[in-house]
């Protein structure tokens, strides 16, 4: 089933569409139940917020299940020799590891940190890939003490680490090259440019194959991440080119970058046509990995806030205020990334306003420009496709408690990260 197709069928199993040619940002089933009430995952949004409280992350399990198998269909249709890894920074929430390695994916893991997660959530070791531009000396050996399937050895010196530190143990790397290409992206995260922190140099690559070998290290393949919320499907296969240019390897990883739709005007390729792009350039025989992050976990989340007050400037704009903000979603500040908003139980567009969140900072805005159904305090407001980097970039910026983070399948709801109180503030304290 591709991923369109896969959100037809949950979404014919609710009642009505939602308004607007929003489904598509919205988590895959998400409908409008009862009153014109939001539902996800079957539930409704009135009453996560009554039971659980503001702000929350609310994902739709079955979302995410869905975009994770819908992905390694894709692959599968075109290849026998792939693998999907969930690239767990988008979500580093171990009861989301646990789903994905239950349908199939293996992990990347960027530092000590996420590799415990992985680990705890239920992945086999020999399913994780280790990335990191500078990884310690200490989140080298967790990773080879945990057995580690592959390491992706980022530079000479991680080269010279490596081979004191595995001590002849033969471990498995990928080599991450530095590609030279650049998608078309915030810059923040574009990374496959030669002006990179990243990976190799091309121009040093063969210099650190030979070096691996002599370190005693087993070179299984390349990698090479370009960037993020990439739209451009050309990019990847000119990504292919260069890597196949280098030289045959067991393995290529093209990374992840896919996009998604913050707004019901972004209309991202599928996994469909990322899986096309990745596969057209490899060459049959080599084992094709990617390892997207944001798709499959960034429409399945949406964030719950309560309105707090609603301020009218005569004649500039009207003001509605909630209860999170830059706090639990840094993305509208640090990308000017866009995003939208409805109310749970009324949508529509009757009232220009901006959302701002509690911070005590101006630029502390969620949505610059939105558009809500007659917003009054006491409404819950929706803000959908935060289901990455949303909570792993969260913050407790002004000793704000970060939220729990609800999953939320056939009409049952359970906190699988609980909020935070104000002891867990002071925990750390001596
Ligand atoms: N692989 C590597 C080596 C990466 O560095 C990344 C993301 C991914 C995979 C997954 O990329 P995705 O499929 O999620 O696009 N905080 C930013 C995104 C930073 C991404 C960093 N690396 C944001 O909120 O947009």
């Amino acid at each position: 089933m591709t991923q369109e197709n896969a959100d037809q069928a949950l979404v014919d199993a609710g009642e009505s569409r939602l308004p607007g040619g929003l489904a598509h940002v919205y988590p895959l089933g998400s409908r409008l139940g009862a009153g014109g009430r939001l539902e996800i995952g079957g539930c409704d949004a009135l009453e996560l917020a009554r039971e659980f409280g503001t702000p929350a992350y609310v994902y739709a399990e079955d979302d995410m299940r869905e975009r994770a198998r819908a992905t390694m269909a894709a692959f599968a249709r075109r290849t026998e020799s792939f693998e999907v890894l969930y690239a767990s920074k988008a979500f580093p929430c171990t009861a989301a590891m646990r789903l994905f390695a239950e349908v199939g994916l293996g992990c990347d893991v960027a530092s000590g940190g996420e590799l415990h997660l992985a680990l705890k959530g239920g992945f086999q070791p020999g399913r994780i890939y280790m990335h990191g531009n500078n990884k310690s000396e200490r989140e080298l050996e967790e990773a080879l003490a945990a057995g580690v399937g592959h390491i992706v050895v980022d530079s000479f010196d991680e080269i010279e680490r490596l081979e004191r530190l595995a001590a002849g143990a033969a471990q498995r790397v990928l080599l991450r090259v530095t590609p030279g290409i650049e998608p078309d992206t915030h810059t923040s995260i574009r990374t496959g440019q030669a002006d990179s922190k990243f990976g190799i140099p091309m121009a040093h690559v063969p210099r650190a194959i030979e070096r691996c070998a002599d370190a005693g290290l087993v070179l299984r393949g390349l990698h090479a991440h370009i960037g993020s919320q990439v739209y451009a499907l050309d990019v990847y296969e000119a990504l292919a080119e260069v890597l196949v240019q280098i030289g045959e390897l067991p393995l290529l990883n093209m990374g992840g970058g896919f996009g998604i739709a913050y707004t019901r005007d972004d209309h991202p390729p599928t996994a469909d046509d990322y899986a096309e792009a990745m596969l057209r350039g490899a060459p049959e025989g080599v084992t094709v990995l990617c390892e997207p992050g944001r798709s499959l976990v960034g429409n399945a989340g949406v964030s719950l806030y309560t309105v707090g007050t609603v301020k009218e400037i005569p004649g500039v704009r009207t003001y509605v205020s909630v209860d999170g903000g830059m706090a639990d979603n840094i993305r509208p500040m640090l990308y000017g990334a866009t995003y939208e908003a409805d109310l749970a139980a009324r949508f529509g567009d009757s009232t220009p306003c901006r959302i701002a969140g509690m911070h005590c900072e101006s630029g502390d805005v969620l949505v610059r420009e939105a558009a809500l159904e007659d917003p009054s305090p006491g409404d819950v407001l929706v803000i959908p496709a935060t289901g990455a980097y949303g909570h792993a970039m969260a913050s407790n910026y002004n000793a704000v408690r970060r939220p729990p983070v609800i999953f939320c399948r056939g009409g049952d709801a359970r906190v699988v990260v609980r909020r935070e109180t104000y002891d867990d503030l002071t925990l750390r304290d001596r």
